[in-house]
């Protein structure tokens, strides 16, 4: 197969073009304006260690730099963007143009010239806004499909459009498209910031023996999702698209893998053998309370459970951090 991922050298992107690449026969092709800090780093390795991947340094609305390869595409993996809620509220048109703009660009390119193409959108649990009272269910199995959307912040409002153009684009025009709801994901090559990536982050800041600084009570709770469980979805998801076109699916790691921020610094604690200061300040906007992923929708369909138990995957980070220090 020909696979195209946008965002390629991020985080998700980067893990997902290994994976892939190891199957034999798929050729990759990654498309990533290298706007996120530090991910030449994870061009270079792949560079070096994949060198049959393809890497394209252009902004996803820039077609004309990757159009050729976009059309040879028998799948489009988008995961570019921009990914912080904190930057979508100072700078909104830089959200916009990304999340939203470009990725039109790029939907509606397909739609012209590779309308065969699957195409799997990587969304975000921030669609469905901050619920101020979960219902006894919610609490229990966390959130599914049926939540009202409900977008707060630049980057649920850019996020949320594009999710919706992409399961419209399914109705009116028939594309195979695939929409994940994606919940807190973390593992290897996540270079998690303040901002963004909050497990990285806080392991991160447990290396370097620096504070922490937590906005809220630290009492948020979030189910934590390593990223090759995530990978394993995407991977369904091709297989059985015929079974799947148009539909959203909540994924996280679900209330197995829920912890707040307190338990994941204990658990970093325990794992690195220290403490390290916390210094907390007031919430930030558009920051959810509770969001747990209920994963049933996906469990049913494509057979698909999250397999990585948090502390099991959050040595994986950990060991990756140590060795690219
Ligand atoms: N990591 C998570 O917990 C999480 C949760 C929910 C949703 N998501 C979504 O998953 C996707 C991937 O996230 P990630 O964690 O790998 O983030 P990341 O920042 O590591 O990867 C995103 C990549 O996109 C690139 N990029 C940004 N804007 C671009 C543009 N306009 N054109 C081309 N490249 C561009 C960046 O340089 C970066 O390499 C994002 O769309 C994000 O919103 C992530």
């Amino acid at each position: 197969m020909n696979i195209l991922i946008t965002g390629g050298v991020g985080f998700i992107g980067s893990n997902t073009a290994i994976n892939f690449s190891k199957k034999n026969q798929n050729r990759i092709t990654l498309v990533d304006n290298f706007s996120r800090a530090n991910v030449d780093k994870n061009a270079e390795f792949l560079k070096k260690n994949y060198p049959g991947i393809k890497i394209i340094k252009s902004d996803v609305g820039n077609l004309k730099n990757y159009k050729k390869d976009l059309n040879k595409s028998d799948v489009v993996i988008h995961l570019a963007g921009q990914t912080a809620v904190t930057t979508s509220v100072s700078n909104p048109a830089i959200d916009f143009n990304s999340n939203l703009k470009s990725g039109f660009l790029l939907l509606n390119e397909i739609r012209k010239s590779n309308p065969q193409a699957i195409f799997i959108y990587s969304s975000t649990n921030k669609v469905y806004g901050d619920v101020p009272s979960p219902t006894r269910t919610q609490l229990s199995s966390g959130f599914d499909e049926t939540t009202p959307l409900n977008f707060i912040s630049p980057y649920g409002c850019s996020k949320g459009a594009f999710d919706a153009y992409a399961l419209d684009y399914h109705r009116i025009y028939g594309l195979k498209t695939v929409v994940f709801r994606q919940s807190c994901i973390y593992g290897k090559r996540q270079f998690g910031v303040e901002d963004q990536g909050w497990v990285a982050h806080f392991s991160k800041q447990f290396l370097f023996r620096k504070p922490i600084t937590i906005f809220g009570s630290g009492r948020q709770i979030r189910d934590l999702l390593y990223v090759e469980d995530l990978i394993e979805a995407y991977e369904l998801a091709i297989k059985n698209i015929n079974k799947i076109s148009g539909q959203a699916f909540n994924i996280g790691g679900g209330p197995k893998n829920a912890y707040n921020l307190i338990t994941v610094i204990k658990q970093l604690e325990k794992v690195y053998g220290h403490k390290v200061k916390i210094i907390y300040k007031k919430q930030r906007p558009g920051d959810q309370d509770f969001y747990v992923s209920n994963n049933k929708k996906l469990k049913d369909k494509l057979h698909w459970q999250a397999k990585t138990d948090f502390k099991a995957g959050i040595k994986e980070l950990i060991n990756w951090q140590k060795d690219n220090l």
